[in-house]
């Protein structure tokens, strides 16, 4: 099966990466890819049976002609997408009515992510645990709503901001002064609604679901660190690190999330006409009275997915076909290493405000001979073939180990191997899980 797989990050590295482990992989492409991802395609030439080696190109992800064009002419048979914007975009829709298959959800199933108005209403109507909330179209009604909410407040720009949409105000003033943000602009067209919400109490952990619209099928749990700064302090990041599975996140509060938080939102996105087809991933806040959705998210975390793929023993090829194709039902249920993994992400300096590009990266290949996986997140090749860092997260150093402690060593491990002078990363990755399991 030729597969096209878009996206440039320590994601889609580790998306790849296990992709070309399945015996259905064919020739593998990707849009824009990165530097991990073509080192690996140009691997996958050499193995037994080899079929034609793709490579990375850039098509632009949203003249969607110009990625059906070149699915057409290079016979693809499915797509993976990896990042929201595209599907927000509806590619996915596109893509479906050429008769291409593709994994992530249409246009209007995306707006899970897309506008978080449209989950908060969604919940009600399903009766799915969440924060209190109150929509508000214009700054006037967003002022007037804040009286009914304690401090801290919760106040989110609806549409997609790359993870910087939300703001948690600890006084009356800065929730005023957020309001006016957002409605001056501060956001794009992402905050001309807001979403004011409760403040929720508890710890967050991550859980992923993959459904075809029918059949659902847990898909691990992790938890990532944010913030920049150790100890989780400073601005909110993409993710400098995570780890799976999230122990505190229990079987039973797993089964519970599903039965209460997961399947009701996919019946009730079938009944309204906008059946769900892909990965569901929950941001859930575990509060006394279990778990509440914070945030749904219509595509893989980064770099959670790194952790999940590491772990991951079944034949993703085969999951995400039958997700796309409807037939998850009869696919086998995957299975995950009872092992531990944990990604360190290395970031450029100045990460998340203004990261330094063009640092020298050496000694990737040193760092992998103890075990550990480098997934490239934002690198660049320079003339002389040298690596550079292109963008905030650089590099993922992922591991596994029998126990978190491991997995973390082996990590840590790898990443002292790698010389990045214009680098920097926290030394406290799963800080929260090893002091419990020290006790
Ligand atoms: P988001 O950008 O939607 O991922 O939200 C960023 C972060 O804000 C989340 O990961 C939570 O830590 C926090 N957050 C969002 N909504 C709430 C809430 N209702 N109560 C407490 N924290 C929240
Ligand atoms: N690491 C959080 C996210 O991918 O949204």
């Amino acid at each position: 099966m030729n597969i096209l797989l878009l996206g440039s990050g320590g994601r889609e590295h580790a998306l790849a990466w296990k992709l070309a482990q399945s015996p259905l992989c064919g020739t593998l492409w990707a849009s824009p890819g990165n530097p991990g991802i073509q080192a690996l395609l140009n691997a996958m030439s050499t193995r037994a049976n080899a079929a034609a080696p793709g490579r990375c190109l850039v098509l632009d992800l949203f003249d969607h002609g110009a990625v059906i064009t070149f699915c057409q002419s290079r016979g693809i048979h499915l797509v993976v997408v990896g990042p929201e914007a595209p599907l927000v975009d509806g590619l996915a829709d596109s893509l479906r009515s050429a008769g291409i298959a593709v994994f992530g959800p249409s246009q209007a199933a995306a707006q899970l992510e897309g506008s978080k108005g449209f989950t908060k209403d969604l919940c009600t109507h399903a009766g799915i645990p969440t924060a209190g909330y109150v929509r508000a179209r214009t700054a006037d009604e967003a002022h007037a709503a804040l009286a009914s909410f304690s401090l801290p407040v919760v106040i989110k720009a609806d549409g997609l901001a790359a993870g910087k949409g939300v703001v948690i105000a600890q006084t009356a003033e800065e929730a005023a002064a957020t309001i006016n943000d957002m409605f001056g602009g501060a956001f794009g067209g992402a905050g001309t609604e807001v979403v004011i919400e409760e403040f929720l109490e508890g710890e967050e952990v991550s859980l992923f679901a993959i459904t075809d619209g029918t059949a659902i099928i847990p898909f691990g749990s992790a938890q990532d660190h944010k913030r920049v700064g150790e100890g989780d302090t400073g601005p909110n990041t993409g993710g400098m690190g995570a780890y799976s599975p999230a122990p505190v996140l229990t079987p039973e509060l797993e089964a519970r999330a599903m039965a209460e938080i997961i399947a009701p939102t996919v019946r009730a996105m079938a009944e309204a006409g906008m059946p769900y087809s892909g990965v569901l991933f929950a941001g859930l806040m575990l509060t006394a009275d279990g778990p509440k959705l914070i945030e749904y998210n219509c595509r893989f975390g980064d770099p959670e997915c790194q952790v999940l793929m590491l772990r991951l023993e079944s034949d993703l090829v085969a999951l995400l076909q039958a997700t796309a194709e409807g037939h998850l039902a009869l696919a086998a249920a995957p299975e995950f290493a009872a092992d531990s993994a944990m990604t360190v992400v290395m970031a450029a300096k100045g990460y998340p405000a203004t990261p330094a590009g063009g640092g020298r990266i050496d000694h990737i290949t040193a760092a992998e001979a103890n075990g550990a996986k480098v997934f490239h997140a934002g690198t660049a090749l320079g003339e002389d073939g040298a690596l550079l860092a292109k963008g905030g997260r650089v590099l993922n150093i992922t591991a596994l180990g029998a126990s978190l402690q491991e997995a973390r060593d082996c990590a840590y491990a790898a990443l002292a191997e790698i010389r990045f002078e214009d680098g920097f990363w926290r030394g406290d990755i799963g800080w929260r899980e090893l002091a419990r399991l020290k006790g």
